[in-house]
């Protein structure tokens, strides 16, 4: 069918079915290619491997040639084509080689999750409409927020778009609760600042920017050598805060920082906001999922004294993007804050009078949301804790064992801890040891991250006080043998560059 005029009888289940088939055929050979190219990870690809086909903006515009039809559609044909290009054209996060942000693919239980979410097209805003989603919306959350320590009767949380919007809901429940005017009246007078570490991401800028309280009001606290928040420094910054004049309200505190994957010491900085009597948020977005793994739990130690915090299952846990939970101890302060009358859209007479609430988009800023949770929920009914445990376990593992093979080696310079407290590893190439000035630094890792591409190898790199460092992220699907490739890979480009016999 064309779409041009719906047939009678309705013969879309046909359409879909046939449809489904002929994507099914391109899409598992995508798959495959990955799970073959293994293997050959770091021999000389050019600008074209399984990973990815490397090409300026400009040149892919030409390439793909999208044309929306203005009249009549290009049916099966074009869609099956484009999909082909798409496929070609874009970056195959099942590739081994993809170590580049903290995420990487999905996994087969994952693309059936997304399949179901898009077959059923829910709108998770009212429980009217999304009875099952809601029911697994909640459950879920609650199972995680309990993870987390957070065991009260209303525990638990809902999904926002991603870690930021998970930021950005917990600031807007936190101002709204404890400078409760401003939900009418808008920001208070005497302004209002929050504090985060220098490694901080920087979606909490981004939040204060957006609920008109500008970026400067987010006051950046330093961190140790690890990278870790200093509490001390904390608790000065708040004491001066006070003195400008300003109201301190909410502490972001971070497990699993962006770059070197750190986690703050939760007990001494809840004891600072148990003192100034202000929110504490944890962005678990990354490091979160460690709370499934018996072995490493104990970095996120403290959690529970927390107001809000973040984890989204689509980083570590490899739950397809986006899958992003914010939970609390007390959901019904997520609701108190964010609640409107949207009486064509929320019915109370409807909700159950025992203050839980069933229509999700009222504790949210949103108001259509996607059944993110169901993704979560159906990995872990197909993983099990158990299964989670060991994925995370394993990907910690590997990425010890890389950092152990960067100390090993004398053409490296690790900056992460050995072992690194997450999964990325940072570090310097430094023939024999040595190290150029910042300026070198930064000029040798991007363009090795550069060469590396034609190897099959997607890494990042960061800056850092000598230049810019590689940052090589591993995931819980990483294979040992794939980092001893990587390790030769570089070694093979410094060679190539001639590193090793410059003078720095
Ligand atoms: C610590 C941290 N918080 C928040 C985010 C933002 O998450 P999202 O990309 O889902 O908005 C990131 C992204 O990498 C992150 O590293």
């Amino acid at each position: 069918m064309n779409g041009a005029k719906t047939p009678e009888p309705l013969t879309r289940a046909a359409e879909l079915d046939h449809l489904l088939d002929a994507v099914k055929a391109l899409i598992i050979p995508f798959v495959q290619a990955a799970d073959d190219s293994a293997p050959l990870k770091g021999t000389e690809h050019g600008t074209r491997s399984v990973l990815v086909s490397s090409q300026k903006p400009d040149e892919l515009v030409r390439r793909l040639a999208l044309e929306l039809p203005a009249g009549e559609g290009r049916g099966e044909d074009g869609l099956l084509q484009t999909i082909r290009d798409i496929l070609e054209n874009s970056v195959n996060t099942w590739d081994q080689g993809f170590m580049d942000k903290l995420y990487a693919s999905t996994n087969p239980v994952g693309v059936v999750s997304e399949l179901l979410l898009a077959v059923l097209n829910t709108n998770s805003h009212v429980y009217q409409v999304s009875p099952a989603l809601t029911v697994v919306e909640k459950h879920t959350a609650k199972a995680l927020a309990n993870l987390f320590g957070f065991t009260g009767p209303r525990a638990g949380g809902v999904t926002c778009q991603g870690g930021s919007s998970s930021n950005l809901t917990s600031i807007v429940i936190a101002r709204n609760t404890l400078a409760s005017d401003s939900k009418i009246h808008g920001n208070p007078a005497r302004p209002l600042v929050l504090f985060t570490s220098e490694h901080g991401h920087y979606s909490v800028e981004k939040a204060a920017m957006t609920i008109g309280l500008g970026s400067r009001a987010v006051r950046t606290v330093p961190v140790d050598a690890a990278g870790r928040m200093d509490p001390v420094a904390l608790r000065a910054a708040v004491v001066r805060a006070l003195a400008e004049n300003t109201t301190p309200f909410y502490v972001n505190a971070t497990a699993g920082t962006t770059v070197l994957g750190s986690y703050d010491p939760f007990p001494a900085i809840a004891a600072v906001c148990a003192e100034f009597r202000l929110w504490l948020h944890i962005d678990a977005s990354w490091g979160g999922p460690a709370i499934f793994s018996p072995t490493h739990r104990a970095k996120l130690a403290g959690a529970h004294l927390a107001d809000s915090l973040t984890v989204n299952p689509h980083k570590m846990m490899n739950v397809p993007v986006t899958c992003s939970f914010l939970l609390g101890r007390d959901t019904a302060v997520f609701h108190r804050a964010n609640t409107l009358p949207a009486g064509y859209l929320f019915h109370a007479d409807d909700a159950p009078t025992d203050d839980v609430c069933w229509d999700l988009a009222d504790l949210t800023l949103q108001c259509g949301r996607r059944g993110d949770a169901l993704k979560l929920a159906l990995a872990w009914i197909y993983y099990g804790a158990a299964g989670f445990a060991r994925q995370v376990d394993g990907a910690f593992e590997v990425a010890a064992y890389f950092a152990e093979r960067i100390v090993q080696s004398s053409d490296f310079v690790l900056v992460s801890e050995n072992p690194p407290p997450c999964l990325q590893v940072c570090f310097y190439y430094a023939p024999r040891g040595r190290l150029g000035t910042a300026a070198e630094n930064t000029a040798r890792t991007r363009e090795m991250v550069r060469r590396l591409v034609a190897r099959g190898f997607m890494v990042d790199y960061a800056p850092g006080p000598q230049g810019s460092f590689f940052r090589v992220v591993v995931n819980v699907q990483t294979l040992r043998g794939t980092v001893d490739r990587l390790v030769a890979a570089i070694e093979a480009i410094g060679g190539e560059m001639g590193e090793g016999n410059r003078a720095l």
